[in-house]
């Protein structure tokens, strides 16, 4: 249990999406893609977001980064609802909150060097003489492993490589000043011997600059290896939560065991065997206001009748480590 102030909080976040069906005249439903979310982050600390693809990941980011208003809850920042901000207050949110994306190749402008990206938001956020500005720069790019920085600074681009533009896009966060950083697949378009290096930086910035992480990823592995709690979502809804060593060396929910037992693992002898039910349904289930029951039950091994009507609460499975599922 961490006894400090949370430095992002969110609670009981839902969102609903008007959705049509695949036909131009099929009818608009309302699609769940978020159901009551709730967590805390504390300064100095990552949490790994995991999940397959549409459970909801990059929805909590883009509410976060208010591109969307949550259909009901709400996310705080120093004690305010963010979606409620203006003026100063939300100037200092966007300079405190920050989002690194999955794709390097389009966060950074391709017309201008990277200097000039660090260049604009201090101005903006820490105006200094020209002299200072450049020391600032150049120890930012240097805490990246941008070396030697007034080489690196003078680059576009397109003169780096993919995990070099992270590195960039980062430093960029650095001089804005940010201290939650939503990270949403910032490895996953790398070559696998460039992720590393990238996570490594981010645990450097979380434990030297006391930075928070946010970090979205299907890569259960890779959240273990950077994170130090982890949510499981499952169709817009929180499964499993809690110590990321808890969670991932001792599952307790169904999806959670699948999840991890279907993650390569160099050690593990022969092939996986998954108990997957075999069920017509193996898309993602998709959630609506009128859905009933468990998430999970339509895709879950060991689902049984109660699981069609009950809807799990969630419960402590074991010290800080919680599930939704009424039978684990
Ligand atoms: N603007 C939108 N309008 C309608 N539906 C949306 C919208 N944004 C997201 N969705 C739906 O919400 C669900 C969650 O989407 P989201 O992008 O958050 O998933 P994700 O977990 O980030 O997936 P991925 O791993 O593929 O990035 C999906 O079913 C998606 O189709
Ligand atoms: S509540 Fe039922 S369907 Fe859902 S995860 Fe638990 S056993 Fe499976
Ligand atoms: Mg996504």
């Amino acid at each position: 249990m961490n006894n400090d102030k949370p430095v992002f909080s969110v609670r009981n976040v839902v969102m609903d999406f008007k959705v049509r069906g695949k036909s131009f005249f099929s009818s608009q439903k309302t699609l769940r893609a978020l159901n009551d979310i709730s967590f805390d982050l504390y300064r100095g600390e990552s949490l790994a977001i995991v999940g397959e693809s549409g459970c909801g990941k990059s929805t909590i980011c883009r509410i976060a980064m208010r591109f969307y208003n949550p259909s009901s809850g709400s996310m705080i920042f120093e004690d305010q609802d963010i979606h409620k901000l203006s003026g100063e207050k939300l100037k200092k949110y966007r300079q405190k909150a920050q989002m690194i994306f999955q794709d390097p190749f389009s966060s950074l402008n391709p017309l201008h060097n990277i200097y000039y990206h660090l260049e604009r938001p201090l101005k903006l956020y820490h105006p200094c003489d020209r002299k200072t500005m450049k020391a600032k720069m150049d120890e930012y790019l240097t805490m990246v492993g941008l070396t030697p920085p007034e080489e690196q600074g003078q680059k576009n681009p397109h003169q780096l490589s993919g995990g070099q533009k992270q590195r960039a896009y980062l430093a960029r966060i650095l001089a804005v000043g940010a201290d939650v950083i939503f990270a949403d697949e910032p490895t996953s378009m790398l070559d696998v011997s460039i992720r590393l290096g990238v996570l490594n930086l981010m645990n450097k910035l979380k434990l030297e600059m006391n930075k928070s992480f946010i970090y979205i990823t299907h890569d259960i592995a890779t959240a273990r290896y950077f994170a130090d709690r982890i949510i499981v979502l499952y169709a817009g809804h929180m499964v499993e939560w809690g110590d990321v060593d808890k969670v991932v060396c001792n599952p307790k929910h169904p999806y959670t065991k699948l999840l991890i037992a279907a993650a390569p693992d160099p050690e593990r002898e022969g092939p996986v065997e998954l108990p997957v039910k075999k069920s017509e349904e193996t898309e993602i289930s998709v959630w609506t206001p009128e859905s009933k029951g468990c998430p999970f039950k339509n895709r879950c091994p060991v689902a049984k009748e109660s699981c069609f009507e009950v809807f799990p609460e969630a419960k402590e499975v074991s010290e800080g480590q919680y599930i939704r599922c009424i039978h684990e």
